[in-house]
Order: structure tokens, then C-alpha cells, then sequence
């Protein structure tokens, strides 16, 4: 058992350690962190509030209520499903409520920033469904005229946008009107954007879409687990049934209190600070690394792509392990139409959702691309590179204490 101990208190102080790039991850707070790690682990409660298949709900009921509850007002939705396990489970939730076997599903891939569960063919929904990919322009953005063309002749049951490495502002009116023409579902899977969008730092794609999934771990800062919203009470009550009994068993009402925490903490002027400070520290740090001649996709989220075969002429994987010498924590990711293979890629994902947690300003994320930008270069060596990562971890805020 000691060992277990060691291995969590070692694990506290690699993440105080370490500077944190990876734009899916997040610090949860201290009232997150203790609901997920409550005795509600303890309780049975399969079904929905009041319409359970176990005794002794009536106060799990009453936190999965207010769960759904909060949820509905952070996003400003009429229906909430807080039970999904994760955001995989979300989207098969989701495919299972609105999809029969061998419908098509139009979603951009993998390698072009797209996920795993939007139709990869290692995943199930590529094994269940008929999936199309659309990709992207040239300049890295959606093409809009592509996905209204392949819509049109395809005519997918779900078209599908939200993604894992766009580092640009989606225009879900116009898939919408796209989606209408065509008779499809607009699906959106915020998993990346949720806090952005829950802290009113980017334009909320609820009221154009049909249903939207999500994680609550990356920019919501929640726990880690899955979110499904929409306005439409014909498509909660599908994908209430697709969830339980369709894809899960039991909720983890442990996870759902502290997913309720989470969007009474995101509803806070303090976190719509928190999330404009995000987009600040994001675009400061890529502007700098493009003042200083390296290749960025731009940046109008929380992430943003660095070339590193362009920049340093080294691949993805070489600076994320060559970083990760240094103390900075990072991931390699394809970058749009990449001839790498995924194990390698030719670049980094780089986000600012953790490290603002960790009250990270826009100087120090200024600081950073210096770090990187050196280092790679060759211009500076591994021990100082270390005490520059160093100096800036040692002003940033504890993760036990945010
Ligand atoms: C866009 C998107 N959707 C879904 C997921 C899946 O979430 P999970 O890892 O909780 O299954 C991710 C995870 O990175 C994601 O980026």
C-alpha cells in the first residue's frame, strides 16, 4: 500500500514541477477534487432522478438534479444528460440515440484534428457507422464550401464538428444551415471548448446545434467524465435511453457531484476571467513564437500547432521528448495534411488551459516560447533551459491549492 502513497505524492510533485502545454488537461479545484473522491462512490443509482432501480436515492437524486440544473444554466440549454463516463462514451451515447448501424456520419479525421470516436478506424464508430471525412483548406480552416458539397451528396444522418487540435473559432450557423438543408443532426463535440464557451470567452454554438457532447476535464475544469446538452426534449429522451440502459450501467454519482461543483465554480465571474486569461496567454505565446520566426497555426482558443519540422527541423515526437528533459510537458500532433506518421508527427499541440489555472501570466507565457524556441535551436543548454522552466514553476500557484 506504501508504494501506491509514494507513487501519488512523486505524481504531485511531477504536475508542480512541471510546466503543463498539454491543451486537453486542466487542475481541478479542491471541492472538485473532494466530491470525486467522496463515500457517493459508495452508492448505487442506476435510472434517473426519481426513476431509479435502487433503494436509497433520494439524496443522489437530489445532486444529479442539481448537476442537471447547473448545467443547463452554465450553457443556457433546456436538457443536460450528466452521466456519461467520458466523452467517448458521450459521442457513442449520442451515434447509439441518433444513428442506426451503417448510417453516415460526416466528421473530419483524425490526422486533421479531428477524434478518435469522430470515425477513427481503429474505433468503434467506425466499425458501427459509415463514416466520411471532410478536411480542411489549405490555411488550416474548415472549408465550409467542402462540407456544404460532401453534405449535399452524401447526405449523413450526423454531421459532425468540435474537434481535438482546431485552434480556430467554428461557424456553427453556417454548418446548421448546411445540416438543415441536408436533413442531418448537427452534432457539435465542445470537449476541447466547453470552458471557453461556459465562461463567455468565445461565441456559445448551443443554439444552433442539435446536440452537443462533451468532457468536463480540459477547459470546464471538472472532473474527469462526460456532458451531453440540447434543446430538443424529442432527443434528451433518446439519448437518456442510450445512455442508461443502452451504453451504461450504474452513473458514478461521486463523478456527477463533482461535475456539479464544477459548473457552479465555472458560473463565477471569476472563471469568465479565467477563461479570457486563457485566450490572452494562448495568443501571447504563439504571437511571440512567430515573432521569432517559427511556423504557428495562429490562434483564436486555447491551443495553437508549432511546426516543429519547419521551425527546428526536428519532428513532433523529438521536441516533445527533448521538452520533456527540461521540465516542460507537452504533445506531439499531427498537423493538418502531415506526412508523418501519428507516433512521430511533425509538430506539438501547445495549450494554456492548466498553466492559467496555476495563475500563469502573459508575460511568462511570452517567457515560454522563448524557453522552447532556444532550446530547440540549439541556442541553449539543458541545465539552463531546466533553471529557466524552474523559476517560472516555482511562481505559479501549488496544484493542492487551486
Ligand atoms: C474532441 C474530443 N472529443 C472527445 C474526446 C474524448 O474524451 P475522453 O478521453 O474523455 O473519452 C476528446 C479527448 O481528448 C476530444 O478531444
Amino acid at each position: 500500500m506504501e508504494k501506491l502513497f509514494t507513487l501519488l505524492e512523486e505524481e504531485k510533485k511531477r504536475q508542480n514541477e512541471q510546466l503543463n502545454l498539454i491543451a486537453s488537461e486542466n487542475f481541478a479545484s479542491k471541492n472538485v477534487r473532494m466530491f470525486a473522491g467522496s463515500i457517493l462512490t459508495n452508492k448505487y443509482a442506476e435510472g434517473y432522478p426519481k426513476r431509479r432501480y435502487y433503494g436509497g436515492c433520494e439524496k443522489v437524486d437530489e445532486i444529479e438534479s442539481l448537476a442537471i440544473e447547473k448545467a443547463c444554466e452554465l450553457f443556457g440549454v433546456k436538457f443536460a444528460n450528466v452521466q456519461p463516463h467520458s466523452g467517448s462514451q458521450a459521442n457513442m451515447i449520442c451515434y447509439m440515440a441518433l444513428m442506426n448501424e451503417h448510417d453516415k456520419l460526416l466528421s473530419l479525421s483524425l490526422d486533421q484534428g479531428g477524434h478518435l470516436s469522430h470515425g477513427s478506424p481503429v474505433n468503434f464508430s467506425s466499425k458501427l457507422y459509415e463514416v466520411h471525412h471532410y478536411h480542411l483548406g489549405k490555411d488550416g480552416r474548415l472549408d465550409y464550401e467542402l462540407i456544404h458539397q460532401m453534405a449535399k451528396e452524401l447526405k449523413p444522418k450526423i454531421i459532425l464538428a468540435g474537434f481535438s487540435s482546431y485552434p480556430f473559432i467554428i461557424d456553427f450557423k453556417k454548418l446548421h444551415d448546411i445540416a438543415k438543408e441536408v436533413g442531418a443532426y448537427l452534432m457539435a463535440d465542445i470537449a476541447h471548448i466547453a470552458g471557453l464557451i461556459a465562461g463567455k470567452a468565445i461565441p456559445n454554438p448551443l443554439p444552433y446545434v442539435d446536440v452537443a457532447t462533451s468532457t468536463t476535464h480540459k477547459t470546464l475544469r471538472g472532473p474527469r467524465g462526460g456532458l451531453i446538452l440540447t434543446n430538443d426534449e424529442e432527443i434528451i429522451k433518446k439519448i437518456n435511453k442510450s445512455c442508461f440502459p443502452g451504453v451504461q450501467g450504474g452513473p458514478l454519482e461521486h463523478i456527477i457531484a463533482a461535475k456539479a461543483m464544477c459548473f457552479m465554480e465555472d458560473l463565477s465571474p471569476d472563471y469568465q476571467k479565467y477563461a479570457h486569461d486563457i485566450l490572452v496567454n494562448t495568443k501571447t505565446c504563439n504571437d511571440e513564437f512567430a515573432l521569432l520566426g517559427d511556423v504557428v497555426s495562429g490562434t483564436e482558443t486555447h491551443l495553437f500547432l508549432l511546426n516543429t519540422k519547419k521551425s527546428f527541423g526536428m519532428s513532433g515526437k523529438e521536441a516533445e521528448d527533448k521538452l520533456a528533459k527540461i521540465g516542460i510537458t507537452v504533445n506531439k500532433n499531427m498537423l493538418p495534411f502531415d506526412e508523418e506518421k501519428p507516433a512521430i508527427t511533425s509538430g506539438l499541440r501547445i495549450g494554456f488551459a492548466a498553466l492559467t489555472s496555476r495563475g500563469l501570466k502573459p508575460n511568462d507565457a511570452k517567457f515560454i516560447a522563448h524557453i522552447i524556441h532556444d532550446y530547440l535551436k540549439g541556442d541553449l543548454d539543458i541545465y539552463r533551459a531546466s533553471g529557466l522552466v524552474k523559476s517560472i514553476t516555482s511562481r505559479l500557484i501549488k496544484v493542492e491549492n487551486i
